[in-house]
């Protein structure tokens, strides 16, 4: 069935941002109506199924639109390898209130749910048990908790309050829990998403972004396409660069697919006005998304004919004519990774620190070059720790990537390579050209968990209660 039609499109909120979107699907369907089922009649359940199926989303969904605050009390607690019983405790404690001598809950005339994410992540203590797993088996099991700050340690008795939880399947650091644990729970396998799902969510996500953004209609009928073309290149990449030892990130899943399609939002009408350009700059999102993870030039080609492949069939245009600028030995191919290299958008044009920053297509290799310099001259004068840095090529690539990924919501980057390569220094560079903040720890002689968690705290401050954009760099001499 689809679901994707005029109607839900015109209902996403205006100004959200497409990585925050919730496309109704059969699954989304499915899955939160068998949640709300189970919260109104009291049952808790556990979503268990492979990374990226939704778990995590479907339930927040369902807590934030069909549970009325006043008489809800929501309470989340994302579980870690390093989350400790106490807190857990602590937190859920701390929601509460008094309800009579040594009952507690939430206010009266409200139910509470607590939603565990990544249930089966904390660290198993030396005798196999996961401490917070344990207290939270103790709240179903005997309806309660004992008080530690009390020296009496009193029982204090939970009411009015259930359960949800999720968790991934086990391996690569999730366990399996404790089935005295587990047997509370009803069971929900969430499979990995269908193409058909899959293509009718990011469709509609690129028909929203293309209907709100006033995009010529060459560019917005190419919507079916782009997702056609993107699930093809994600279905070979699956295929055929499985993960090996020497490759053990090879492991593409859906978010990585959702990368590909909001990199395209990422360009105004003024940036996307031919087909070509289109596929120039899917060409691009692909090569950043997938090609950058790749370790070696065999990889890095296959990459290529990928997306060569791609260009003739679903979008059915011709390789080299669409990308006849990168053509530097004119033989009228575009058929090596150095040529390739050349296809580049980035934010770079636009001035240093400017807030507002167009996603261009790139063509002029020399404008680029003057650019570049000129960030790196504005750098220097504005900073005090100046960085003598010669910008050829690579450097350049390396920067604009990083800009890219800056500039995304929750975009994150790991950068690999040889010490010496630029990775601070260009890191650095990117954040001050988009205007953002820097923030690193600084590691002294005694430096424990206290001091790390006061850093967090600061930082989360500038971020959060200033609202300065800030890049976290964090390097790997820094993990002892
Ligand atoms: N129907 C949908 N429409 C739009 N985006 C969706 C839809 N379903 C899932 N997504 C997106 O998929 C991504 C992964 O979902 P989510 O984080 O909930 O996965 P998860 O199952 O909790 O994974 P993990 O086990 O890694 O925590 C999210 O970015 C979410 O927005
Ligand atoms: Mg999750």
């Amino acid at each position: 069935m689809d679901f994707t039609n005029k109607e839900e499109i015109d209902q996403f909120p205006k100004g959200s941002v497409p990585q925050e979107l919730i496309v109704t699907t059969v699954d989304t369907i499915r899955y939160g109506y068998m949640q709300e089922l189970f919260i109104m009649n009291n049952i808790r359940s556990l979503f268990v199924g492979p990374t990226g199926t939704g778990k995590t989303a479907y339930i927040q969904n369902v807590l934030a639109t069909k549970l009325p605050a006043d008489k809800w009390l929501i309470i989340e607690v994302g579980f870690s390898a390093q989350t400790h019983c106490n807190n857990v405790q602590d937190i859920i404690d701390m929601k509460f209130d008094k309800r009579r001598k040594d009952h507690f809950g939430p206010r009266f005339g409200m139910r509470c749910v607590i939603f565990i994410d990544d249930l089966n992540m904390p660290k198993k203590e030396t005798y196999g048990a996961q401490p917070p797993v344990e207290i939270l088996r103790q709240l179903v099991d005997q309806g309660g908790w004992y008080d530690r700050k009390d020296n009496k340690h009193p029982f204090r008795n939970i009411v009015d309050t259930m359960v949800v939880a999720a968790m991934g399947t086990p391996g690569g650091g999730r366990s399996f829990i404790t089935p005295r644990f587990q047997r509370h729970f009803n069971i929900v396998a969430f499979a990995n998403f269908d193409d058909n799902s899959m293509s009718s969510i990011f469709r509609s996500i690129l028909k929203w972004h293309f209907r709100t953004g006033g995009f010529s209609p060459d560019v917005a009928g190419l919507e079916q396409k782009i997702v056609g073309a993107t699930m093809k290149i994600y279905q070979q990449i699956q295929a055929d660069l499985k993960p090996t030892p020497l490759k053990t990130h090879y492991t593409f899943n859906l978010r990585d697919f959702s990368k590909v399609v909001c990199g395209m939002t990422r360009a105004d009408k003024k940036a996307l006005t031919t087909g070509d350009q289109v596929l120039r700059l899917w060409a691009h999102e692909c090569t950043r998304i997938f090609g950058d993870r790749l370790i070696n030039n065999e990889d890095r080609l296959w990459m290529l004919n990928a997306i060569k492949d791609a260009t003739r069939a679903p979008f059915g245009s011709q390789f080299d004519m669409v990308f006849k600028h990168l053509d530097t030995d004119k033989n009228g191919k575009v058929e090596t990774l150095d040529e390739f290299r050349g296809l580049l958008w980035g934010d770079i044009y636009t001035a240093f620190a400017m807030p507002d920053r167009p996603y261009e297509e790139i063509m002029d290799k020399d404008k680029l070059q003057l650019c570049a310099d000129d960030a790196m001259v504005q750098y220097n004068n504005v900073s005090d720790k100046p960085m003598p840095l010669v910008l050829f090529n690579f450097a350049i690539e390396h920067l604009l990537r990083i800009g890219r990924i800056l500039q995304q919501p929750g975009g994150h980057a790991l950068l690999v390579g040889v010490g010496g390569s630029g990775r601070q220094s260009l890191t650095r560079l990117a954040s001050k050209i988009a205007d953002f903040d820097v923030f690193q720890v600084e590691i002294k002689k005694i430096y424990r968990t206290f001091e790390w968690r006061e850093d967090i705290k600061e930082l989360m401050r500038q971020v959060g209660g200033k609202g300065n954009p800030t890049s976290f760099l964090f390097t790997d001499t820094q993990i002892k």
